[in-house]
């Protein structure tokens, strides 16, 4: 059973996994309006995966004999100024969101709740992924800089990107 105090503070990472879910959506349709396809394909993908971080607390907090509330959301923006300005927005959400983690986990240190802090490990090393992931990607868009024929190659890597993880995924469900 869940103690009132990490009942909460998982609720709490719900509503910033669904705003991120949100929140990479809206960077999907706008990179979509400007013919970055490669680009948008990527943050739909992120989309989906910040929403299945999601789940998985609210179906951890209900198996817990808790209640994973499902969030109401504020507006994200529309528009952004760059590719670049777009991955330098999730680099910094992402350290946001490796920070609440590692307090979660403070939380069920101190509450001595050992299946939450066991369950959260795997928000951990996702964290980790997802930082470096985004650090690549920025480090790449700086040195492409304002290098047009740099971005369209940029594009179509990201797109290809997204296919092969797709399809690694597919494959890792087979198996299961
Ligand atoms: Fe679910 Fe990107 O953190």
């Amino acid at each position: 059973m869940l103690s009132t105090k990490v009942s909460n503070a998982l609720n709490t990472q719900i509503v910033l996994e669904a705003s991120s879910s949100q929140y990479y959506l809206a960077m999907a349709s706008w990179a979509e309006t400007q013919g970055l396809n490669g680009v948008s394909s990527f943050l739909y993908a992120h989309a989906d995966e910040e929403r299945m971080h999601m789940l998985k607390l609210i179906k951890f907090v209900n198996e817990r004999g808790g209640h994973g509330i499902v969030p109401s959301l504020k507006q994200p923006p529309t528009t952004f100024k760059s590719v670049k300005a777009v991955f330098e927005e999730i680099l910094k959400h992402e350290m946001k969101v490796t920070s609440e983690i590692n307090n979660l986990v403070d939380i069920t240190l101190k509450e001595k709740d050992y299946t939450t802090h066991n369950f959260l490990q795997w928000y951990v090393s996702e964290q980790i992924e997802e930082e470096a992931l985004a650090r690549q990607i920025v480090d790449k868009l700086k040195l492409i800089g304002d290098d047009k024929g740099g971005l369209y190659f940029f594009d179509r890597d990201m797109g290809a990107l997204t296919t092969a993880e797709a399809k690694a995924d597919a494959g890792e469900k087979k198996a299961k």
